[in-house]
């Protein structure tokens, strides 16, 4: 390892090589640091130790060949390889939904078990994971090393847009217990302009799922106002444009959809409701929001059932899109997926088609192009925002599927050309 000292740059350690990891990983090396990425999936690192990157990410396959090719940036499935000499280590590893909503620590307290002998006297343990609030305290307890400081350092990154949201935060949230660690931790962002909010391990815990859950809640509040839409006669698109023009409320996050997914939205909401009950804090706004993202997997459905004239069982139904948004090729917790499942247990068969997901998904038929998927289709679902759905020929679409009908999950296409084109056509919260 060359000598860092004086040139502004650490060794830094990241466990955990997925979309969190990998990006904090990639971007660190790309900004002057020597950083070891660790994995416990062996074929992930083998890929990566030769420049192919699994996940679809903008940006992160050149990142990652400069890295290897700079000699800063180096992978293995060895954690303690990747701790050995580093200054700071970044946990990133996964904590799915557990029992009962809370969030399994399981993968968090392994890592830090194994870790924690291998630090150099006088690291950092940088949590990124988003984590229950104490669990910065649990990660001390489990590494059992007096001479090594844990901070939390939530990360905002949005899936599709990783690297760019790591190298242009809105702001870097750490939580330490003392200043002079939170300072050392600042000095890794600092060529990143952005804000830096130093809190108690606690409030950064707090500040993560406080967002998620907020973002969520925005969601939920346009899909209600859709709905509401459709029982006045009024347009989504509209109402939100109007709204949008106060600044106090602005225009972001409130595009109508199927429901919010993903593989955070969920967990850690339902993570925040159980954090609030186990405090003795009925959190019954985030329960309301949950419920009406639920309601909205059903609303897509019951459009569909209509449009196919109140019976599914027997029916082909083409899906557009399995991802959970467009841009990535992430479907954990994808409502296109939830969508796809409910078609199915009233009858239906599924055939989908997206651009990033061609393995095999229980029960689903995966097309090789948008067009098969439509073949002797009676509706067809777009359940995905990617763009180049909108483009489509939809004079041959018409013509494969066995009816001219569409329920636009994301309001994506052109409605009028396709009420021309003869098809019925149902949008969210759209006349
Ligand atoms: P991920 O599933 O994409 O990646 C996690 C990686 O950790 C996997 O590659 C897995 O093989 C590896 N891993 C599991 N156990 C390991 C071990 N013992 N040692 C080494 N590696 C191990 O997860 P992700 O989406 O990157 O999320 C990681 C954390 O970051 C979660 O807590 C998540 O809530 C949070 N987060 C995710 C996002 C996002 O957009 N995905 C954004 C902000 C925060
Ligand atoms: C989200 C947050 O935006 C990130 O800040 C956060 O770091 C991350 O979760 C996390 O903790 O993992 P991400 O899951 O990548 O990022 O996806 P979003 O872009 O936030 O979308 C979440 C869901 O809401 C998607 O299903 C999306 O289609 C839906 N959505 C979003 C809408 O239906 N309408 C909107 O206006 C925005």
């Amino acid at each position: 390892m060359k000598d860092l000292s004086s040139s502004g740059a650490w060794r830094v350690a990241v466990i955990g090589a997925g979309y969190v990891g990998l990006t904090t990983a990639a971007c660190l090396a790309h900004l002057g640091n020597e950083v070891r990425c660790s994995d416990a999936d062996q074929e992930r690192v083998d890929k990566l130790a030769n420049g192919i990157v699994p996940i679809v990410e903008d940006g992160l396959t050149e990142l990652v060949k400069w890295g290897l090719h700079s000699g800063e940036l180096a992978f293995s499935s060895s954690n303690t390889w990747a701790v050995e000499g580093a200054e700071f280590i970044f946990l990133c590893v996964p904590t799915p939904q557990g029992p009962s909503g809370r969030a399994d620590m399981s993968y968090i307290e392994t890592v830090s078990k194994e870790i924690g002998p291998y630090l150099s006297s006088e690291a950092v343990v940088i949590n990124k994971s988003t984590v229950p609030v104490g669990s910065t305290h649990v990660v001390e307890r489990m590494l059992g090393r007096e001479d090594v400081k844990v901070v939390s350092n939530p990360e905002f990154l949005r899936e599709g847009s990783a690297v760019h949201d790591f190298l242009h935060p809105d702001r870097i949230v750490i939580g330490a217990d003392d200043e002079a660690t939170a300072i050392r931790v600042s000095a890794l962002f600092m060529h990143l302009g952005a804000p830096v909010l130093v809190t108690d391990p606690a409030t950064a815990e707090t500040i993560k799922y406080a967002s998620n859950a907020f973002l969520a809640t925005k969601v939920s509040f346009v899909n209600a106002v859709a709905a509401l839409c459709e029982a006045v006669g009024a347009d989504v698109h509209q109402v939100v444009l109007g709204m949008g023009y106060d600044p106090r409320i602005g225009s972001s996050f409130l595009k109508p959809g199927p429901g919010w997914g993903g593989s955070c939205f969920p967990k850690d909401v339902a993570a925040l409701v159980r954090i609030a009950e186990d405090a003795g804090y009925d959190f019954s706004l985030l329960k309301g929001v949950i419920a009406v993202n639920e309601e909205q997997y059903a609303r897509v459905v019951e459009k569909v059932q209509r449009l196919a004239g109140g019976e599914l069982q027997g029916r082909t139904v083409a899906l557009w899109g399995l991802t959970f948004k467009a841009r990535t090729d992430d479907t954990r917790d994808s409502p296109a997926l939830e969508v796809a499942k409910r078609l199915q247990d009233n009858g239906a068969k599924v055939v989908a088609y997206d651009p990033t997901v061609n393995r095999p998904m229980e029960g689903l038929e995966i097309a090789k192009d948008p067009y098969a998927a439509c073949q002797g289709a009676s509706v067809l679902v777009v359940a995905t925002e990617w763009d180049e759905f909108r483009w489509l020929d939809f004079d041959k679409v018409g013509e494969l599927m066995e009816n001219r009908a569409v329920v636009d999950a994301r309001n994506l296409l052109d409605r009028a050309a396709l009420r021309r084109a003869g098809f019925s056509y149902e949008g969210i919260g759209l006349i």
